[in-house]
């Protein structure tokens, strides 16, 4: 008993006890003077922060990067320099449901990284799915209150959800995704994640190339049948944060490696379709993966709430070598993230430990609620007080060119621009019988949990355009009940 600490309060002196309210007499009343009593009540009732909107249920672990090709020629990141090691951490989700939901509900999956590079925080964040449902960021809120609950009932809705998905075609693709084996993956550890979006990369001499992203899971692909998915909801309910978790306390380090398919400039302008629409995928036909490195999580958090809970993922956080593109998802997503962040967490949000840079910070921020850097003078620039100085002298600017009228319009069509042909070669040409049985099974299912019409018929249209067989099985299915 000797060696352990004396509880103190928050404020570091001795605690009277861990038992005992101070009270008039073994039998009396507690009195208000209790102040280590008082301090235990209220930080209890403050313990929660807000969930976050979306991704609310995930779990994570740091670890480290590594380049292990050289793709100098392509970007000149410095985490992404031939045999630099970069200290990471990685966040897992799922999306619609709220912090205590399953793991294991039918879901895209978040797969959000946070780097600590030399020239300042990057981070990655993205889905264990090459593409999203929509292509304009103004329908993104809608989409996900068309996931979650009622305003009535305060019920999931799946009736809801389908009314959503066939009035917004472009969903198609990632709902066959969905619906398939992979909207439920064996383990966080058993899938793959991709950035979806293009961004751009700039080279030292400052020659650009758009680029996807590609970690794809050492441990192979597994996943999880419907069956098998609800089993794991009703036992085990945080499957994948315990296998995690367990895996990396017993010595077993997931790895993932780095693959990018790399476009190149001005091959944008004329390709079939538009490149940055995030409905769509790259075929690897046209642009193979190119390997870059490994990243490997080897150590698990020591308190969730302060490493994870309170990690803040932001689009925006890119360094030189790395620049956006004309994604217009992306776009909306460079301004979100810092907003929910500061509105979940506090406007000083990137100086808690998970999240403030690994190298020296020297911006001009100041002041605000739980402030822990000290601001020195001088506080404004330009200044000739000695204080910092932007300059992009030097480096590559990671930025392309537009013009023309502002409108609210869609994506210019191109050749190939469509809804649904990507999702018809998934069904056609990537899945095998098999696979595509479990599709029809998992897509009627959910549409006889509650789907009713005229939404119902809408869905089967939905699905002959994706693939007429494919439609007339689910068609089928659901009329057999
Ligand atoms: P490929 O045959 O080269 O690629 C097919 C890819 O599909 C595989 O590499 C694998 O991606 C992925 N895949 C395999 N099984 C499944 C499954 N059950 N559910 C979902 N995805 C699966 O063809 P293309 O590049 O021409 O793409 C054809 C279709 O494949 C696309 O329309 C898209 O739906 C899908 N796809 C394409 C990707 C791409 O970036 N080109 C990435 C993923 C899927 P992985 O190796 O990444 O696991
Ligand atoms: C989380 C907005 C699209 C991946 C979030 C959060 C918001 C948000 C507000 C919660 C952030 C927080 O409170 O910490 C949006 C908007 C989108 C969009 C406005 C489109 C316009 C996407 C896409 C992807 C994605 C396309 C993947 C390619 C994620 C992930 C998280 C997340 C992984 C959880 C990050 C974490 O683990 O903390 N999103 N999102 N989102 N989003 Fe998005």
């Amino acid at each position: 008993m000797n060696d352990r600490p004396i509880t103190t309060t928050d404020s570091g002196a001795p605690a009277g006890s861990d038992e005992n309210s101070l009270t008039v007499g073994p039998d009396g009343p507690i009195v208000l003077h209790d102040h280590y009593l008082i301090e235990q009540m209220a930080q209890f009732n403050r313990e929660r922060i807000p969930e976050r909107q979306p991704h609310a249920k995930g779990s994570g672990a740091f670890g480290t990067f590594e380049t292990t090709h050289d793709v100098s020629a392509y970007t000149c990141a410095s985490l992404f320099q031939p045999g630099v090691k970069t200290e990471m951490m990685a966040r897992f989700s799922s999306v619609a449901g709220e912090r205590g939901s399953p793991d294991t509900w039918r879901d895209p999956r978040g797969f959000a990284l946070k780097f600590y590079t030399e020239e300042g925080v990057y981070d990655m964040v993205g889905n264990n799915t090459p593409v999203f449902f929509l292509r304009d960021p103004l329908k993104f809120q809608h989409f996900i209150r068309s996931q979650k609950r009622r305003a009535d009932n305060n019920l999931r809705d799946h009736d809801m959800q389908w009314d959503f998905w066939t009035l917004t075609p472009e969903s198609a693709h990632q709902v066959t995704w969905l619906m398939g084996d992979r909207g439920t993956p064996s383990t966080w550890r058993h899938m793959n994640g991709y950035s979806s979006h293009t961004y751009l990369w700039v080279n030292a001499e400052g020659v650009k190339h758009w680029v996807k992203y590609h970690f794809k899971t050492d441990q192979g692909v597994q996943n999880l049948t419907g069956e098998e998915a609800d089993r794991f909801t009703m036992t085990d309910p945080d499957h994948y944060t315990r296998d995690l978790f367990e895996s990396i306390a017993g010595g077993d380090h997931p790895s993932w490696t780095l693959h990018v398919q790399l476009m190149p400039f001005d091959d944008a302008k004329t390709y079939r379709f538009n490149p940055f629409d995030l409905t769509k995928v790259w075929p690897h036909a046209d642009y193979p993966l190119v390997e870059v490195g490994t990243m490997t999580l080897h150590t698990n958090p020591t308190d969730h709430h302060a490493q994870i809970e309170q990690a803040a993922f932001a689009p925006s956080n890119v360094v030189p070598g790395i620049g956006f593109s004309p994604d217009k998802m992306l776009l909306g997503r460079v301004f979100s993230y810092p907003d929910a962040h500061r509105a979940r967490i506090g406007a000083n949000y990137q100086q808690l430990p998970v999240n403030r840079p690994r190298n020296p910070v020297h911006s001009y921020s100041k002041d605000g609620a739980m402030r822990i850097d000290l601001t020195s003078d001088p506080v404004y620039a330009p200044n000739s007080k000695g204080g910092p100085a932007a300059t992009y002298a030097g480096q590559p600017e990671p930025q392309w060119e537009t013009d023309g009228a502002m409108v609210r319009a869609a994506y210019t069509l191109r050749a190939e621009d469509d809804d649904w042909g990507q999702a018809g070669t998934l069904v056609r040409d990537v899945l095998n019988d098999d696979e595509r049985e479990r599709l029809v099974s998992n897509i009627a299912g959910h549409l006889l949990a509650g789907v009713s019409e005229p939404v119902l018929a809408r869905a089967f249209e939905y699905w002959k355009n994706v693939d007429a067989d494919l439609g007339a099985r689910v068609e089928a299915a659901v009329r057999a009940g």
